[in-house]
């Protein structure tokens, strides 16, 4: 059985990556979409409630699983028996930081690929900061989300922005 991962912060999750999580689901045998630490970002939501959106987002693909884990993604992949590493890439700046994190991981694990699967043109330019930064000025993220995701999203902005105006 070949398994996959596809590892993220998925803060939140856009269709962006949803459309990646469909294209390798058709590739694997099973897919596990591992809700991971970036130690770099600051994340709107929790570990779990970004879970539960992929939950709801991929309830329709019987071969994809949701998972989190705070630790390594080499040894993730070790104990899971993960044979490769999804990655959705981007315009060209992804490209250097998606490298050395392949690289790395092979270091750490040498029975591990990394499988970048290029965006559709759509969603080149689509990044969960970026859904982010437009909704937090207000602007319409319909399109860039899951359907199912935009109010709690929606939400949580304006949670915060109160919170915001509430510390003034
Ligand atoms: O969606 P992101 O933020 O680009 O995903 C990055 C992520 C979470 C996959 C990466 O930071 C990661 O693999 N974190 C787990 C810790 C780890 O294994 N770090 C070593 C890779 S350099």
């Amino acid at each position: 059985m070949r398994i996959a991962v596809y590892p993220g912060s998925f803060d939140p999750v856009t269709n962006g990556h949803l459309n990646v999580i469909e294209r390798a689901a058709r590739l694997f045998d099973r897919v596990i979409v591992c809700v991971m630490v970036n130690a770099e970002k600051k994340p709107l939501f929790s570990l779990e409630e970004r879970e539960g959106f992929l939950r709801l987002v991929c309830a329709h693909l019987p071969n994809v699983e949701i998972d989190s884990y705070g630790g390594l993604l080499a040894e993730y992949a070790k104990a899971h028996h993960c044979c490769t590493i999804i990655k959705g890439l981007r315009a060209g700046s992804d490209f250097e930081k998606e490298f050395q994190m392949a690289m790395i991981n092979r270091r750490l694990n040498p029975d591990l690929e990394s499988l970048f699967l290029t965006a559709e043109h759509q969603y080149m330019y689509l990044s969960s900061s970026a859904v982010k930064e437009l909704g937090f000025y207000g602007a319409d993220v319909s399109g860039l989300l899951p359907p199912q995701i935009v109010e709690q999203f929606k939400q949580r902005i304006r949670n915060i922005s109160d919170d915001k105006e509430n510390e003034k």
